[in-house]
């Protein structure tokens, strides 16, 4: 046997690892899991009826080219079918977007913190992270992003909301910036939150990205739509973007239980779109709460609240869990806690009520 290990790319003994929320533990007090901006609702009846007709037939290949999910989105958005790309979850289509622009030698954009996969999948395309820090009151810096460009910039995230923060940018901030972005770097708006957004003045990018190339919109169905398990996101470009969105999927990455979920998804959107509203009453009822508690809250527009908690951040977390809720710490940094079921909302603001008194 040799004593030599394969060679692997350089570049991947710097991934950090993506850190999944801990699951809500099944034996002892813990209840609720707060800690991955999931959707509580279990699946509509009417959808999980479709996953499980789909599956009796999980011998063979999904539609590799989605057509039917693909035709849905195109009438949902009044997009042509050529400008949508689907993808493994919306974290498989940014893979895939880093795949088409970027490789060593390039730059990477970001804002910091943000989505925590930013970091390892430019990492993993070979290219150079540029983290522009978020302002004092936890919100993108466009103007220090714009400044950060370089010739070497391929590719630029503007995550709104942006997680873990739920912080917005809005529409003339947005237009202003990007009027900024040279046409060879492509900005892409990663809108996973975007159903849990009341705020007007926040763009839509479906519309922002129509009269410029050089803008892509992440969304997905793992939210709002409540199918983070089955693995299906989707962004919206103009066709040279889409086109290679195509080159670079894992074939047949999107099931056809995902792919027809999805379709009966978006026909049960009325259905689903109602629960986001309770999730979007439930959010201004906890971030009342916090507040009224003494705490500062940035203001969210998405399925979570953050709380910038420095170094008691990892206490904090344990005294959510102890209490029965599993929040997402970011060690020295911050918590960040999902929008859930109202039980679990209440037994978090009840710990964090606690936490406070103790200070
Ligand atoms: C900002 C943002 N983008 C993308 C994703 C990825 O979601 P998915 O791959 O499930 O579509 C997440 C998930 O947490 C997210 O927070």
């Amino acid at each position: 046997m040799s004593e030599q290990n394969p060679r692997l790319r350089a570049e991947l003994a710097a991934v950090p690892a993506y850190t999944p929320g801990k699951p809500a533990s099944a034996d002892g007090p813990v209840a609720y899991k707060l800690s991955s901006n999931e959707n509580p609702y279990p699946p509509l009846p009417g959808v999980l009826e479709r996953v499980v007709a789909a599956s009796g037939a999980f011998n063979r290949y999904p539609d590799m080219a989605c057509t039917v999910l693909l035709n849905e989105l195109a009438d949902r958005f009044a997009v042509p079918v050529s400008h949508l790309a689907t993808g493994t979850g919306s974290v498989g289509v940014a893979q895939q977007l880093l795949q088409a622009t970027s490789g060593p030698g390039d730059e990477v954009i970001y804002a910091w913190r943000s989505f925590e996969a930013y970091p390892i999948i430019t990492q993993i395309s070979g290219a150079t992270s540029v983290r522009v820090p978020l302002t004092s009151g936890d919100v993108h810096d466009l103007d220090a992003m714009a400044d950060a460009i370089t010739e070497r910039t391929r590719l630029i995230f503007v995550c709104n909301p942006n997680n873990p923060t739920g912080t917005v940018v809005r529409r003339a901030e947005l237009e202003r910036f990007l009027d900024r972005v040279p046409g060879d770097a492509l900005v892409v708006l990663d809108e996973a939150y975007r159903e849990f957004v009341r705020d007007p003045e926040v763009p839509d990018g479906a519309q922002v990205y129509r009269d410029r190339p050089n803008v892509c919109v992440l969304r997905t169905f793992s939210k709002a739509y409540g199918l983070a398990g089955l693995r299906v996101g989707f962004a919206i470009a103009h066709e040279p973007v889409a086109a290679a969105l195509r080159k670079t999927a894992v074939p047949f990455g999107v099931s056809q239980l995902a792919q027809d979920a999805a379709v009966a998804s978006l026909r049960a959107e009325d259905e689903l779109l109602g629960r986001v509203g309770s999730l979007v009453a439930e959010r201004s009822r906890v971030v009342a709460a916090l507040t009224d508690q003494g705490w500062t809250v940035p203001e969210t527009h998405a399925n979570f609240v953050w709380l910038r908690l420095g170094d008691r951040t990892s206490d904090f977390a344990a005294a959510c869990e102890r209490a029965g809720a599993v929040v997402r710490p970011f060690a020295g940094e911050g918590v960040r806690i999902s929008i859930g079921e109202t039980e679990g909302n209440d037994i978090f603001v009840r710990a964090a009520e606690a936490f406070r008194k103790e200070l």
